[in-house]
């Protein structure tokens, strides 16, 4: 196997080393991945996040739990280094997320009804976004905000901010990111968009509403984030209602981000060499076909070694073997699956 040499890099030096942030940037596009704050006290990590990556995005840091720890109470400290970090390696940052039904903090359970949610909502928005204004590249404002099974005609999650504001929080929240950060971009980001099942093809259906009500109501929103949190056992695809859909996503003027792709190797054998050659072919297969549309500006793994993955903490394998859903593997060394994004990087049409 190829192997990637790992070294740090200079500020400003110009980087042609076959790395994914440099094959990506001579293609016109992003690329890069969540890291924790964890992995950000690793210089070993850093250094390989600091080559391969021209765009990071804190895993769990920016969310309310870690953010706004008490009701009068903001922690930037873990995001601060992610940004400073960011700054210092030229890389873009994205913000994630501003409005999501999980991670909460415990105090907004007990205190928010439906008199202030509103405001608590405006408030945090006013107040996270503010504090990193001029820094983020784009803003997931609002995050998983569909769920079918759910059962509602407009494919709205039951979540606490359905509840507690109506379906209108979706554009309170645009509004309040865009009044406290006129420069990033405004992301809504959602998971299982990708595979040609009736499952996706509904939530894409309700996905593509959202996004036409958001516009129609002059909410601010310029981006859709597709999480492509992918599962190795699929197999291969046409992915015909990806594609339609992002010719829909295109002609409503939104860019597209891939915001959280990995590949969940969970059912396949233990074999590694086999593992990694099927979640290598899925990757590839997958980016081939999503790079070929022009609204598509970056891709973001969930994580860059399969040490950290969220995937080996919340899903183990039966067989009890870690996964390997990642470009790196745990002694952060480049995996097939790192040849494969690095060859449908390459391979992206130019912009004519
Ligand atoms: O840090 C605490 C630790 O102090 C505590 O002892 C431990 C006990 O459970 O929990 C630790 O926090 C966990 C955190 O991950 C850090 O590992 C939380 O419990 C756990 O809930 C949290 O999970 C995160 C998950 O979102 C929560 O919904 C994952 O790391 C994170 O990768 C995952 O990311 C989401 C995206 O935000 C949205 N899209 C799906 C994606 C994957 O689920």
């Amino acid at each position: 196997m190829k192997t990637v040499a790992i070294a740090g890099t200079a500020r400003g030096q110009a980087i042609e080393d076959g790395s994914l942030r440099e094959t990506a940037t001579r293609s016109g596009l992003l690329f890069g991945s969540a890291v924790s704050y964890r992995e950000l006290q690793d210089s070993t990590f850093t250094s390989l996040l600091a080559r391969q990556a021209s765009i990071v995005v804190p895993e769990n840091e920016m969310k309310w739990e870690r953010i706004h720890p008490g009701p009068n109470r903001y922690d930037f400290k873990a995001g601060d280094a992610l940004a400073t970090f960011a700054e210092a390696h030229e890389q873009k940052l994205r913000g994630h997320n501003l409005c999501w039904h999980r991670q909460l903090p415990p105090w907004f359970k007990q205190l928010a009804n439906a008199g202030n949610a509103q405001e608590l909502l405006r408030t945090h928005i006013s107040e996270v976004a503010g504090h990193y204004a001029g820094k983020i590249h784009s803003w997931d404002v609002v995050n998983e905000a569909i769920n079918i099974e759910d059962g509602r005609p407009d494919g709205l999650r039951k979540s606490i901010w359905l509840e507690l504001v109506g379906p209108d929080y979706l554009a309170v929240a645009f509004k309040a990111a865009s009044a406290a950060d006129g420069k990033a971009v405004l992301t809504y980001n959602d998971y299982d968009l990708e595979q040609d099942s009736p499952k996706h093809e509904a939530k894409r259906a309700a996905v593509l509403k959202l996004l036409a009500t958001l516009q129609s109501n002059g909410a601010p929103i310029q981006a859709l984030g597709i999480q492509s949190h992918l599962k190795a056992s699929q197999g291969r695809s046409e992915w015909t209602g990806l594609h339609r859909f992002l010719n829909k996503v295109e002609a409503m003027k939104l860019q597209v981000f891939v915001t959280e792709l990995d590949v969940n190797d969970a059912d396949l054998p233990g074999n590694i060499e086999e593992r990694d050659r099927d979640v290598a072919a899925l990757y590839g297969d997958f980016l081939h076909q999503v790079l070929q549309h022009r609204c598509v500006k970056a891709v973001l793994t969930w994580g860059l070694t399969d040490r950290d993955s969220w995937l080996n903490s919340f899903k183990p394998r039966a067989d009890g073997l870690p996964k390997r859903p990642l470009p790196f593997d745990s002694n952060m060394q480049a995996k097939p699956a790192f040849y494969a994004i690095q060859e449908a990087l390459s391979q992206r049409p130019r912009t004519p």
